[in-house]
């Protein structure tokens, strides 16, 4: 047959979502249990009575909304359909055909997507033997190529988290032309004083952007919306290459009355971190080598296992995401179904 699409992406892997399963315990995606923040529907509601008529193209509400509740300028913020699509614009905006883009593995599995799609190299550094970031060999892996690094902390799918003097060091060493993307999708999760807020820590660095989202902590993954901070040309170039109108009315209307919502937010956090810490204490009875977490998920490094544990947990009414022959992550739910999950763990494991 004819090939009308470009032959690498054959090659591709596609982009595996976690698993919706009628009836049974989702802890498969990262999401938060407990529902839109108060005031979300409403919004909503109100705004599909527009949708008749395009969004605002500069989403200049929420950027401005952004920009109030983070301490920096609006022309510094840009928004999109989730960040996943931020990452990708970021890479789009930095890298032509053949230019490389680094990063570990494993981590978010749409890194290489991202890459694939804009025709750039991958390049993939191991976690270290605690399933972190080697910055070193990260370091040590930027060429002339090399336009853009994605540092994910905390990281997708393990949990584990960069510190502040690590980073600093890193970040001095990396070219002053290659952008830094440190994606911090589960930064409301981070209790760790020692891990760096980049909105701050790094906000007078150039070549760094941050990446956020409300999916997570926000409970807004069904609506997507993600955005950048960076340096004002940075984020003006981004801004160019984002697809038209892709921070949708009604997305833009939940954004600003979740970001309302910043109390209930965090109790909703809190509860979550204390539910992680409970389920690192009783997981550990089971599995060795599991890593301290960060995030709303733990790493539970299976291996060969890692199928069979989550085809048993799924027996069990619990759907939890393997990574073949790697590990398995598994999300905090409410503390009914984190005690599921244990129970199903229980039982998988003792087989
Ligand atoms: C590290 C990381 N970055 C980005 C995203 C994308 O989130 P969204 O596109 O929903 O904003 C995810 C989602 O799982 C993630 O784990």
């Amino acid at each position: 047959m004819t090939q009308l699409t470009r032959p690498d992406l054959d090659r591709l892997p596609a982009y595996v979502a976690g698993r919706t399963v009628p009836g049974a315990i989702k802890l498969a995606s990262n999401e938060v249990p407990y529902g839109p923040l108060p005031g979300v529907v409403e919004a909503i509601t109100q705004a599909a009575e527009q949708s008749h008529r395009y969004p605002d193209m500069g989403v200049v509400a929420l950027r401005d909304k952004i920009a109030e509740r983070y301490g920096v300028a609006p022309e510094r913020v840009g928004t999109g359909c989730g960040s996943v699509a931020m990452a990708e614009h970021l890479a789009r905006a930095t890298c032509g055909v053949g230019d490389e883009i680094v990063y570990s593995w494993r981590s978010f599995e749409a890194y290489p997507i991202i890459a694939a799609t804009t025709a750039a190299t991958s390049v993939q550094v191991p976690n270290t033997a605690t399933h972190g970031h080697d910055l070193d060999a990260m370091l040590a892996a930027v060429t002339d190529r090399t336009r853009m690094i994605l540092v994910c902390n905390p990281n997708n799918p393990t949990g584990t988290a960069l510190r502040r003097p690590e980073l600093d060091a890193f970040l001095d060493a990396v070219p002053t032309n290659v952008l830094v993307v440190l994606d911090e999708a589960y930064r409301e999760f981070v209790t760790d004083p020692t891990v760096p807020d980049a909105m701050t820590a790094y906000s007078d660095r150039p070549n760094v952007v941050v990446l956020r989202t409300l999916s997570k902590a926000w409970g807004m993954a069904g609506l997507r919306v993600g955005f950048i901070v960076g340096s004002p040309e940075v984020a003006t170039t981004v801004r160019k290459v984002i697809t038209p109108f892709s921070t949708s009315g009604v997305a833009q209307a939940a954004a600003l009355a979740a970001l309302d919502q910043v109390p209930e937010m965090e109790r909703r956090a809190a509860l979550v971190i204390a539910e992680r810490e409970r389920v690192l204490t009783a997981i550990r009875q089971l599995v060795v080598d599991v890593p301290e977490s960060q995030a709303n998920f733990v790493w539970l490094p299976l291996g060969d296992r890692s199928a069979a544990f989550a085809g048993a947990c799924e027996a069990e009414g619990v759907i939890v995401r393997p990574f073949q022959g790697d590990g398995v992550r598994v999300t905090i739910g409410t503390a009914d179904e984190n005690d599921a999950f244990l129970a199903a763990a229980q039982k998988a494991l003792s087989r």
